[in-house]
């Protein structure tokens, strides 16, 4: 059965360029439901925690740069076969690639710089969540 949960990070880029509401907005009305939301800041130990999977490529350490560098949006989204919609709706990691209408395609400036992270599997998504939000805070 498909997971009903994902997790996502509006990333530094969209929070500075004022695109919070932009995306919020499109993740409501793509039909997802948002069950637990934070603004914070992560320190440069606590990126590298999160990105552990990536330790030793070529982008890692401008990723951990990046994502250290200011402050971001997590959210538990809720909604049928979560995961794999909200990829759909967020598109292909590098924006230039991207399809119209996605919110990479509207948001990102870069690969590095893509506005949102989204889990990619059921598995990942309820480790990421944990990482960011309490037991009573997800339910
Ligand atoms: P995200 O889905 O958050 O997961 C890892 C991030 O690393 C990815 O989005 C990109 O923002 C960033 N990244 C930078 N360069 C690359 C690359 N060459 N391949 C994959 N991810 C990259």
């Amino acid at each position: 059965m498909m997971g009903e949960k994902t997790f996502t990070m509006i990333k530094p880029d969209a929070v500075n360029n004022g695109y919070i509401g932009a995306i919020l907005e499109k993740i409501c009305s793509g039909g997802f439901r948002i069950t637990a939301m934070k603004m914070t800041r992560l320190t440069a130990e606590k990126v590298g925690e999160f990105y552990a999977v990536h330790k030793g490529k070529p982008f890692y350490n401008e990723l951990v740069q990046f994502m250290s560098s200011g402050h971001i949006v997590a959210a538990i989204l809720e909604k049928e076969n979560a995961v794999e919609d909200f990829r759909k709706l967020i598109g292909a990691t590098n924006p230039a690639n991207a399809e119209e209408g996605t919110i990479r395609k509207l948001y990102a400036e870069s690969m590095g710089r893509n506005a949102v992270h989204g889990s990619d599997s059921d598995e990942n998504a309820r480790i990421e969540g944990d990482f960011f939000f309490s037991a009573l805070e997800k339910y």
